[in-house]
């Protein structure tokens, strides 16, 4: 299982004050040295973390596989279509939330997101959707010609009741299934921490964790490099 990291709250912390620091680039060498697998960044609309120029210089000065987590807007489609991050991830976004909340609704958008994923198809670059784990959003993002999925783990990760929990976990193992069985590549995330993860590695399928708050603010407390080794060895499979 793969580890990408989210490290938009990097970012945060610079533009709380306008600085040029922390530096995002050293903290995407960091990430990459202490054993990630993509660099993940999602570009707002109201860019409130990830600049533009942060997007340019992770592309150009650190060999890693990016992936771009966007929503499916003209103006940042464009931008992706210009700087040519190795994945793009598709996600719902509304200016007041806090993160995104929940899945992008694909069966709504088809229209829209079929557009743009021929688009981005079209330059090479793999496209994921972010969804919930249900079974007519895993079926059409396989017929619009998604790549791969990244199921939301929110619910899990929220869940207040051993029940909760637990059905949250069966709708994400049933969710792995159906889009194995159609040629998705999985992927999770969303709200991993280091005691919830462990339940979502041990869900055979999943391809890659994508995890970003839990990390950065550990590292407040370890480093940024323990905190990526610390979940990295977390997400091992024996
Ligand atoms: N995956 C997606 C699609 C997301 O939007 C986010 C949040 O930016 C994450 C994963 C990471 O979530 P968290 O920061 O809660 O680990």
């Amino acid at each position: 299982m793969n580890l990408g990291v989210n490290i938009d709250h990097i970012a945060s912390l610079r533009q709380l004050r306008k600085s040029t620091r922390p530096d995002l680039l050293s903290a995407a060498k960091i990430v990459k040295q202490s054993g990630a697998d993509s660099i993940v960044v999602h570009l707002r609309e109201d860019r409130r973390h990830i600049q533009d120029r942060d997007l340019w210089a992770l592309r150009k000065k650190i060999n890693v596989k990016l992936n771009l987590e966007m929503s499916i807007a003209k103006e940042i489609v464009d931008i992706a279509l210009k700087v040519l991050p190795d994945q793009v991830t598709l996600v719902p976004e509304k200016r007041k939330e806090l993160t995104t909340e929940g899945g992008l609704d694909v069966v709504k958008n088809k229209k829209r997101l079929s557009s743009v994923i021929k688009k981005l198809k079209k330059k090479n670059i793999l496209v994921s959707l972010f969804i919930d784990p249900e079974e007519r959003q895993i079926k059409t993002s396989c017929a619009l010609g998604a790549d791969a999925i990244e199921l939301h783990t929110g619910s899990y990760a929220n869940s207040k009741t051993v029940m909760q929990r637990k059905n949250s976990l069966k709708k994400i193992n049933q969710a792995v299934l159906i889009a194995e069985k159609l040629g998705l590549i999985v992927n999770a995330g969303h709200g991993l921490d280091y005691d919830n993860v462990k339940a979502i590695v041990n869900i055979k399928g999943i391809n890659e964790l994508n995890i970003g708050y839990s990390i950065i603010i550990e590292s407040v407390f370890v480093g940024l490099s323990t905190a990526v080794k610390k979940m990295k060895s977390l997400i091992k499979i024996k």
